[in-house]
């Protein structure tokens, strides 16, 4: 008990009594304000401060969108996360609430990291991992699972039961420093949860257990491995239904490189397979890479009222320069558009929410083909979606130079030699550069693309959303422009919109 009270309760300057939640809303009260809003977003979740990692406890409850997530509001770096809290009616305009868990107590007074949300009887049911570092030596780390409950959907209070998960419940070769993201679902009257964990090998895999109250937890199998193979840790663990088969996702560190994929520090990866929830059996074959950017990463799921299986992830990468906490500005990380997930063949396809087609105005159209040249469009927007058919039958490559300024241009093209999308950020502006390409499936030699351009972010689908390219770009203020260019002759059929939230 007193462990609790020293934890818990905190002096403040002025004397008084506050509890870690109190504390971190008072700061962000005091300092939200003077945060620096250049390259600040308009219809992707960012933090009012501070800094932001993976989302948490993405559900839907009482009629309404939840989305949690790793929060520090003190710094605009990485520090021990509380739990942010936004909720929305449609996905796209969202509300800030107030902060829902901080580290207070002695089962996770280092740090709430990553988990998920399920409602049940009535309640929203936050499962999250305490993170324990009493002594800064990685050897003594302990994580476990705790769970958090709350009627409204806004306040939350910690089970006396925690943590309902502990590393006494890890099987023999599994590590207890590394055992953390749970992500719940249901099956029939039975709670299920999987769990990031690192093997003694080093490697990532996933634990499965099950309960039927969310309270008394039973393992019932290491359901995947990496064997050391496809990557190392395994973190932020999710696994659903579509269809006949069963999808498990991860985000595993240090994956190799293999030719145009995994070129991120960490990648987040699907397999697709079915599982056997008696044995704790997933029989699974091939992994593919869920976004063939530079920044997605941690990415969460859902299903919503219309059935629909949506994903949203942390758009950023770990290890990485960030040019707004690099400046000073006070802010740093921001969530994907949310992307519908649907099964097409025996690959995920990713397309954004529809309700984004609610904000767009100034519409404008354009048909253009060009040979050889480049042409400036009309129009100027750090907030906009383009919609595109380019015909590349005749064009060696034909693309787009996004947010361009004097000497900024972020470059998305096809390269028929090569027969990749690129999309090049070396000269985007301030920030990390590089290059990232992926294989479409070219058809009747028409390329698809939607773009969508939210000041500091670009992501792209492509043909439908069989692949998607996110990045993180930093142009200037006056890099507002857009041009097309042709290698060759390319015919481009172009809808472009302004989205305004
Ligand atoms: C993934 C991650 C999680 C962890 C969280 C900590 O980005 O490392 O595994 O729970 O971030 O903020």
């Amino acid at each position: 008990m007193y462990k609790y009270i020293t934890v818990n309760k905190r002096i403040s300057d002025k004397g008084e009594v506050m509890n870690k939640l109190e504390k971190a809303m008072n700061y962000i009260q005091n300092n939200k304000q003077k945060i620096n809003n250049k390259y600040r977003m308009s219809f992707h979740v960012i933090p009012t401060i501070g800094w932001m990692n993976d989302p948490n406890g993405f559900s839907y409850y009482k009629g309404e969108y939840h989305l949690f997530y790793q929060y520090h509001p003190y710094s605009s770096e990485w520090g021990p996360p509380h739990w942010g809290h936004v909720k929305s009616k449609d996905l796209v305009k969202w509300d800030h609430l107030p902060i829902a868990i901080a580290p207070d107590m002695p089962y996770d007074s280092d740090g709430c990291f990553s988990g998920s949300a399920i409602e049940h009887d009535e309640k929203l049911y936050l499962m999250y991992t305490g993170h324990l570092d009493p002594t800064k030596k990685p050897e003594d780390i302990r994580q476990v699972q705790n769970i958090a409950v709350s009627s409204d959907g806004i306040n939350f209070e910690k089970i006396k039961e925690n943590p309902v998960i502990g590393t006494n419940m890890l099987p023999k070769d599994a590590k207890p420093q590394d055992f953390r993201d749970p992500k719940l679902w249901k099956k029939g009257d039975m709670f299920y949860v999987v769990i990031g964990s690192r093997n003694i090998d080093n490697s990532g895999q996933i634990l499965l257990y099950k309960s039927k109250d969310l309270i008394n937890w039973e393992f019932v199998n290491t359901i995947a491995r990496s064997s050391n193979k496809i990557g190392e840790m395994w973190e932020c663990p999710d696994m659903f239904e579509i269809g006949e088969k069963n999808i498990l996702i991860v985000s595993s560190q240090f994956m190799k490189s293999e030719g145009d994929r995994f070129n991120n520090l960490h990648s987040s990866i699907y397999l697709i397979g079915k599982l056997n929830y008696e044995k704790g059996e997933f029989e699974h074959e091939g992994y593919y890479e869920i976004d063939h950017g530079f920044d997605f990463y941690a990415p969460q799921t859902l299903i919503d009222c219309k059935g629909r299986r949506i994903m949203i992830a942390w758009m950023n990468m770990w290890g990485q320069r960030w040019p707004t906490h690099e400046n000073n500005h006070g802010w740093n990380g921001a969530m994907t558009l949310p992307r519908v997930v649907e099964l097409k063949g025996n690959k995920l396809i990713f397309i954004p929410i529809e309700e984004i087609k609610n904000y767009r105005t100034n519409g404008y159209y354009v048909e253009e083909t060009i040979t050889n040249d480049f042409l400036l469009l009309p129009f100027r927007s750090f907030s906009l979606e383009i919609e595109t058919i380019i015909d590349v039958s005749n064009a060696t490559r034909a693309g787009f130079r996004l947010c361009k300024g004097k000497k900024e241009e972020t470059l998305l093209y096809f390269d028929r030699n090569e027969n990749k999308v690129v999309l090049d950020r070396s000269d985007s502006g301030e920030g990390p550069g590089g290059v990232r390409k992926t294989t479409p499936n070219i058809k009747d030699n028409k390329l698809k693309l939607r773009i969508f351009i939210d000041r500091s972010s670009v992501e792209v689908f492509i043909n439908d959303g069989e692949q998607t390219m996110t990045a993180l770009i930093y142009p200037s203020d006056e890099s507002n422009h857009y041009e097309i260019f042709a290698d060759g002759t390319a015919k481009f059929s172009i809808i472009k919109w302004d989205i305004r939230v």
